[in-house]
């Protein structure tokens, strides 16, 4: 009888971690819930920006498949310093800006919000804070 109460537990906690990791994927949708427009109560000031608690969901959700788990063009940023290195070597912010002259990326050509661009924005001027 223990053992059955003891699996039921098991099997109650399990789906109620995978209905939360679901939820939280939800919420984060493509980090556009990253609001600077200081019109939310949600708003991230943007000194309080991180790699670990937004930058790299912004990165992974929208370049992943191509740049965190694959390396297309040769690129990849699967951690901090490879991602602030490719930032810093310059074309990630034409790319995704859609400056003149850069390849367009995500290659969808659907741009990334413009409150996600501002959110990276700010990182980089705050100096790529890691967390
Ligand atoms: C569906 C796959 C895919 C996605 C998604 C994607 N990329 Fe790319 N990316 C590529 C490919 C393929 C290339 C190489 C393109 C080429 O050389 O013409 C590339 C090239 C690049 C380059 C190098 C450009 C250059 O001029 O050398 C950068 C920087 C880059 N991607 C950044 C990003 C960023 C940042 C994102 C997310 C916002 C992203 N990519 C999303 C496939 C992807």
């Amino acid at each position: 009888m223990r053992r059955y109460i003891f699996l039921f537990l098991a099997l109650v906690l399990s789906s109620i971690l995978i209905l939360q990791s679901c939820k939280k994927e939800e919420e984060v949708g493509n980090g556009s819930d990253m609001t600077m427009d200081n019109s939310g109560s949600d708003t991230i000031a943007c000194s309080t920006i991180t790699y670990d608690a937004h930058i790299s969901t912004i990165f992974n959700k929208n370049c992943g498949g191509c740049h965190v788990t694959g390396s297309q063009g040769g690129v990849n940023f699967n951690n901090y310093a490879k991602l602030k290195n490719q930032l810093e070597v310059g074309k990630v912010l034409g790319v995704i800006n859609h400056r003149p002259g850069f390849k367009v990326m995500p290659t969808s050509g659907i741009k990334l919000s413009q409150s996600v661009l501002d959110s990276i924005d700010c990182w980089v001027s705050n100096g790529y804070k890691e967390n």
